[in-house]
This record gives structure tokens, C-alpha cells and sequence, in this order.
């Protein structure tokens, strides 16, 4: 018998990046019951969806959201906000109405303070406003913390709430409308690297720092955290790396040998000056360590970039 036999599990955004790693886990530690709410059926910033979604439902891991790169929070803050804040006050709303027993609420990162102490700690996640361009999706999910820490003092109510730091691997969004760093470097230097161009821009001047935890550690953890853990603190979800955005490009271009030139493009934001997580809070409350090197976890997500490419262009008809 297994934590999650016989447990009825929601997992919204569970078709998602982190949410189809977090279902296979949860398959793997032999959850049977899993509900996957897709957004074109079920919209949960409508309360009524919410309140479907949650019905004989035992634990919820509340994973949707909209989500995206810098570019992507530059242009659509008001949607960020909203649609974000009003789905997880709803749906933990509805998960304590329908007598649901536990409820995983994931923040980000983009919630601490621009100037954050690193390494960040859990404590100074209200020292201070986030970084401007990721400010309205960093507080809309900061949200759920406040709300969570107030249904557990005022109803009892078991929920939790954990802050991955930035997520990378195989199946991440590439679109460049809306992807986070590591797929759109890996993209621009593709797609130079086969086009025949000589150059990629990058956005800001290469000095932001950055953290990154490999997608299958970041849904090892949330599964743990749903089982082991039950109190109000939030807690941050890391590898404890740091790399600067000029060495990870330095990486990609290396990973395709490519050797173009680099412009940096110091029109555009660098986004947080630095990040990186202590990680000792989900060490010691539920056994979460981060195992996935960087230099393997990045190879493998820029080898499955190029083996999907690849199999997109033999898909590709002929023209003739
Ligand atoms: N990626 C990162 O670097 C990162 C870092 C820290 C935290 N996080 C958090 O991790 C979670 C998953 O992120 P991800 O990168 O896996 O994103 P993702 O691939 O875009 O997955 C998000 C999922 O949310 C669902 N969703 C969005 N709007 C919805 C709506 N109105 N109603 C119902 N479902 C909706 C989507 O479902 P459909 O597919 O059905 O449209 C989508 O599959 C998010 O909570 C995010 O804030 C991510």
C-alpha cells in the first residue's frame, strides 16, 4: 500500500510541461484515480469549473496557470494576473467547500522580492517588490501562499505551498512567443546553427544570474511534498546552481558548436538581477534533494529539440 493507493487525485495543468512529469510519478507510486482538467473543457478561472473539478476529489496539485518567458509577462500582465490569481483562490475555495484533504499549491520564483538576499530564503519572500516584468504572475501566485496560510489557521484546512525555481527539460515550450530562456537560446542557436546565420540575439547583457531545476527533480518533489508534507511554511523547490545568462549561452553554443557572434540586445530587460534558492527547508522537511546535473539535464533537452526537428521535417511533405 502506497501514500497515494485509493486516493482520488486532481491534478490541474497535469498536460502541461511539469504537470505530465508529475502524473507519471504519481502513476509510477501507484495513484490509480488521476483527473487531468484540460483548459478548452474546463476553465478554471470560472468558479463553476472549479467547484466540477474538485467534487470527489481526496488531494489536489494545482499546477495550471499561465505561464511564459520574459517577453510573454511584458505583454500580457493584465491576463498573467488575472487569469492566475482567479484560478487558485477559486479552486482552493471549492477544494475546502467539497471536503478536499489536502491541497498542493505551486508558486514560482518570480514571487520573492527583486533584490532577494541570495541565496533566497524562504523568509524573505515579503522583503521587498518583485522584479517589474514578472511582478503581476509572481503576486497573483503569491496569493495562494496567503491564502493558504489563512484557510489553515481559520478552517484547518491541510494546504501547502512550494516555489520551483526556473524549470528546464525535454518537452519544454519552444514557441518563441512565450518561452522561458533555456528552450529559446536552444532555439536561436538552432536555428542559426542550420539557417546559416552567422549571429543570435539575446535579450538584456548577459550578467543575470539564474537557477535551474531539472523538470523531472521539480515533480519528485512536488510528489514528496504531497505526501510528507503538511505545514504553512512555503518552501523552495531548487537545485542550489547559479549560472549567469553569458555562460549559459556559452554552454548552447558549445552543445551546437556554434560559433557566431553574440549581440546583446541592452535595449531589453535582464530580468531579476540574480537567483538562486536555499534549498535546505525541503531537504529537511520532506527528504527533496535535486539529482539531475546541468550539464546532462541541458543535453538532453537540447537533444530531444533536435530529434523533434528532425522528425517534424521528415514529416514536412515534399515540395515539388
Ligand atoms: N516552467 C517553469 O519554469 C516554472 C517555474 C516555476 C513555477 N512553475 C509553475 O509550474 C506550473 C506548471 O508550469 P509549466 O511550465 O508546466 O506550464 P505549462 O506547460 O504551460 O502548463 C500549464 C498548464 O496549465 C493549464 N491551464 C492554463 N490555463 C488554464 C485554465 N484557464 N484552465 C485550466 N487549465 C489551464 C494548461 O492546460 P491545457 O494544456 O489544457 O491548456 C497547461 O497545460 C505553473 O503553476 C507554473 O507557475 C513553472
Amino acid at each position: 500500500m502506497s501514500f497515494w493507493t485509493g486516493r482520488r487525485v486532481l491534478v490541474t495543468g497535469g498536460a502541461g510541461f511539469l504537470g505530465s512529469r508529475v502524473v507519471a510519478q504519481l502513476e509510477a507510486a501507484g495513484a490509480k484515480d488521476i483527473a487531468v482538467p484540460r483548459s478548452k473543457t474546463l476553465n478554471l478561472v470560472d468558479r463553476e469549473n472549479c467547484r466540477r473539478a474538485v467534487k470527489n476529489i481526496d488531494l489536489v496539485i494545482h499546477l495550471a496557470a499561465k505561464v511564459g518567458g520574459i517577453g510573454f509577462n511584458r505583454e500580457n500582465p493584465g491576463q498573467l494576473f488575472f487569469d492566475n490569481l482567479m484560478m487558485g483562490a477559486q479552486l482552493m475555495e471549492e477544494a475546502r467547500l467539497n471536503g478536499v484533504a489536502k491541497f498542493v499549491g505551486i508558486g514560482t520564483v518570480c514571487a520573492y522580492p527583486k533584490f532577494t538576499p541570495v541565496p533566497f530564503h524562504e523568509d524573505d519572500l515579503w522583503n521587498g517588490y518583485p522584479e517589474e516584468t514578472n511582478a503581476p504572475y509572481g503576486l497573483a501566485k503569491k496569493m495562494l501562499l496567503v491564502q493558504s496560510q489563512a484557510y489553515r489557521a481559520q478552517y484547518g484546512f491541510n494546504s501547502i505551498f512550494l516555489l520551483p525555481v526556473n524549470l528546464y527539460g525535454p518537452g519544454d515550450n519552444f514557441d518563441p512567443r512565450s518561452s522561458h530562456v533555456i528552450p529559446a537560446l536552444i532555439r536561436k542557436v538552432y536555428d542559426a546553427k542550420f539557417g546559416g546565420q552567422d549571429f543570435i540575439e539575446v535579450w538584456g547583457d548577459g550578467s543575470a544570474s539564474r537557477e535551474f531545476l531539472y523538470v523531472e527533480d521539480a515533480a519528485r518533489g512536488i510528489v514528496l511534498a504531497a505526501e510528507r508534507y503538511a505545514k504553512d511554511e512555503p518552501v523552495n523547490l531548487g537545485s542550489h546552481m547559479e549560472i549567469t545568462i553569458r555562460q549559459l549561452v556559452g554552454l548552447i553554443c558549445e552543445a551546437f558548436d556554434f560559433q557566431g557572434e553574440i549581440r546583446w540586445d541592452t535595449s531589453k530587460p535582464n530580468g531579476q538581477p540574480r537567483r538562486s534558492l536555499d534549498v535546505s527547508r525541503a531537504e529537511r522537511e520532506f527528504g527533496f534533494r535535486a539529482s539531475t546535473d546541468f550539464a546532462a539535464g541541458l543535453k538532453s533537452t537540447v537533444d530531444w529539440w533536435i530529434a523533434t526537428q528532425r522528425k517534424a521535417a521528415v514529416r514536412e511533405p515534399a515540395v515539388s
